[in-house]
C-alpha cells in the first residue's frame, strides 16, 4: 500500500525562519512583547542583503537607464491621492469570522463555507479596506484622516508635473521609488511573503498612448533579467498574465513574476499596463492639468503608464529560499547558503588557525585591510571546523584562514563555500579575487533539496 504523501513546505519554511534568526537575517518584531504579528525586523546580515537588493534594482532601474529618474515621496500623503486612486472606494478584501474560534479569513481564500480551523460557522462576508488609517495633529475627526500609503505609485504621479517641469524629461521617461508601504492584510503569512509593513520597489514608466504594447514587452524583459542577475534558478521561475477577472481596476494587462516557493508558486512582483487611468484621475480629483505637450510633434496627451512594481521583502525570500541548501556530508548535514557574491552580506571571513602564534593580530591586519572595501568578518571563537559552518549558514562565499604558513610566505588558506576545497591564495592577490567572484558567480549545479524534498515521493 502507498504510504501517504507528507508534504514538506511548512518544515522548510520553519527551517528557513529559524536560520534566519540563529545567523541574524530576520527577526519578528517586538519580539520580547511576544511579537507584532506580520511586521519583521532585518537583522545585521538580513539588512546587508536588503540593501544590496535595493542598489541593484536602483542601478537596473535609474542608473543603467538615462531615461529613468528617482523620486522619495512621504509616506503620509493628501487624503484625496487615495480617493484619486480608487483605494478609498475599491482597495477592499472580502473578510469572515468564526463564530466559535474568532478567527479572521479572507472569504476568497477559503475552499469551503465553515471555518477551516475548527469547523464553525461562518459571518457573512464584509468588506474590509486594508488601508491603515490614521488622523493628523491633534484632533480626531473626519477632516483630519490620513492614511499610511499601501503602495508607494501615487506618490510619483502625484510628482508628474513636478519631474517634467524640473528635470525636462521628455516622454518616454520613468520616474522610480524605493519606500515603505503598508496594508492592514487580513491574512498575512508565509514568513515576510505577506506582512503589513514591506518595502516596495516601483517604477512608473510614461509613454505615449498606443506604444504600450512595445513598452509592457520592453519593462517584461527588463524585469526578469534583473532575477536572472541575483542568480536565481531559472526553473524557479515563470510568468503569470492576469486574466480578465483578476486585473486591477486601473489595468489594461498585468503580467506577474512568480517564483516556486516552498508554499507554492507565488507572485514576487508585476508589470502592469495602466493607461492613462492614475493621471486621469488625479487631474479630475486635483483639477490640474496633468497631460504632456509633445513639443517635437506639436501633440498634447495624458501619457499612458507601464508600471514595474516589485515587493523588496519578497525578493528578499526568493533569494533566501533559493540559496538554502542542505547537503549530506559523511557525519552530518551542511547547511550553506548559496547566495551569489554580489549580493552575499559578508564577502569573507578571516579566521586565525588558533589564538596563537600571532595568528590573531595577522588575521587583525588582513581583516581591517580589506574592509575597507568590502563587507568581512574576523572570527577567531571555536574549532576551524564550527566557524566554516556558521559562515556557511551566512552565505559568505569565502574563508581565508591565517595558519602557521602565512608568516613564512604571505598566503592564507582560501576555502570555497560552495565546493569546500581550499587552495593558498597570496594575500595581495584577495581582494581581486573577490572582485572576480562579484563579478562572475556561476552557481554549481547542487543537488536541488529544497524543491525535491517539498513533498515526498514514493
Ligand atoms: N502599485 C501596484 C501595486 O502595489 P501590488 O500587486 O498590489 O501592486 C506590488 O503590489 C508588489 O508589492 C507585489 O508583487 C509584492 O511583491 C509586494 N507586496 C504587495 N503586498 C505585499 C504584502 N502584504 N507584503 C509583502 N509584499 C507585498
Amino acid at each position: 500500500m502507498a504510504k501517504p504523501t507528507k508534504n514538506k513546505a511548512p518544515e522548510k519554511m520553519d527551517k528557513l525562519v529559524s536560520l534566519c534568526k540563529r545567523r541574524g537575517f530576520l527577526f519578528l518584531s517586538s519580539e520580547i512583547y511576544g511579537g507584532q504579528s506580520a511586521c519583521w525586523d532585518y537583522g545585521p546580515l538580513g539588512v546587508e542583503i536588503k540593501n544590496n537588493i535595493k542598489q541593484l534594482w536602483w542601478k537596473a532601474m535609474v542608473r543603467e537607464n538615462e531615461n529613468i529618474v528617482g523620486l522619495d515621496a512621504a509616506i503620509i500623503m493628501h487624503p484625496r491621492v487615495w480617493e484619486a486612486s480608487g483605494h478609498v472606494e475599491g482597495f477592499h478584501d472580502p473578510m469572515v469570522d468564526c463564530k466559535e474560534c474568532n478567527r479572521r479569513f479572507r472569504f476568497d481564500h477559503l475552499d469551503s463555507t465553515v471555518c477551516p480551523e475548527c469547523g464553525g460557522e461562518l459571518t457573512d462576508v464584509r468588506q474590509f479596506n486594508l488601508m491603515f488609517k490614521t488622523h493628523i495633529g491633534p484632533v480626531e475627526d473626519s477632516a483630519s484622516v490620513a492614511y499610511l500609503r499601501p503602495e508607494t505609485a501615487q506618490g510619483i504621479y502625484v510628482n508628474f508635473l513636478n519631474v517634467v517641469n524640473s528635470t525636462r524629461q521628455k516622454v518616454p521617461f520613468g520616474i522610480a521609488q524605493i519606500g515603505k508601504a503598508f496594508r492592514n492584510e487580513i491574512t498575512p503569512g508565509n514568513f515576510i511573503f505577506r506582512s503589513r509593513e514591506f518595502e516596495q520597489m516601483e517604477m512608473q514608466f510614461f509613454i505615449k498612448p498606443g506604444t504600450d504594447d512595445y513598452w509592457m514587452d520592453f519593462w517584461r524583459q527588463k524585469r526578469w533579467d534583473f532575477h536572472m542577475r541575483l542568480g536565481i534558478r531559472q526553473d524557479r521561475l515563470r510568468w503569470q498574465q492576469h486574466g480578465p477577472d483578476e486585473l486591477a481596476h486601473y489595468a489594461k494587462s498585468a503580467y506577474d513574476i512568480q517564483y516556486l516557493f516552498p508554499f507554492g508558486w507565488s507572485e514576487l512582483e508585476g508589470v502592469h499596463d495602466r493607461t492613462d487611468f492614475d493621471l486621469k484621475r488625479h487631474t479630475e480629483f486635483s483639477g490640474k492639468d496633468m497631460s504632456y505637450f509633445d513639443q517635437e510633434n506639436n501633440d498634447r496627451f495624458i501619457p499612458y503608464i507601464i508600471e514595474t512594481s516589485a515587493g523588496c521583502d519578497r525578493t528578499m525570500l526568493e533569494v533566501l529560499c533559493d540559496a538554502y541548501e542542505e547537503e549530506q556530508l559523511e557525519n552530518e548535514t551542511r547547511v550553506v547558503m548559496r547566495l551569489s557574491p554580489l549580493i552575499a552580506p559578508i564577502k569573507a571571513a578571516v579566521l586565525p588557525l588558533v589564538r596563537r602564534d600571532g595568528m590573531p593580530e595577522r588575521a587583525m591586519e588582513i581583516y581591517k585591510e580589506i574592509k575597507s572595501e568590502f563587507p568581512v568578518f574576523y572570527d577567531e571563537g571555536g574549532t576551524i571546523g564550527r566557524r566554516y559552518r556558521r559562515m556557511d549558514e551566512a552565505g559568505t562565499p569565502y574563508c581565508l584562514t591565517v595558519d602557521s604558513q602565512t608568516s613564512e610566505d604571505d598566503t592564507v588558506t582560501v576555502r570555497d563555500r560552495d565546493s569546500m576545497q581550499q587552495v593558498r591564495v597570496k594575500i595581495g592577490d584577495i581582494k581581486t579575487m573577490i572582485r572576480d567572484s562579484i563579478q562572475n558567480y556561476k552557481r554549481p549545479d547542487t543537488v536541488d533539496s529544497l524543491e525535491s524534498s517539498y513533498v515526498d515521493k514514493e
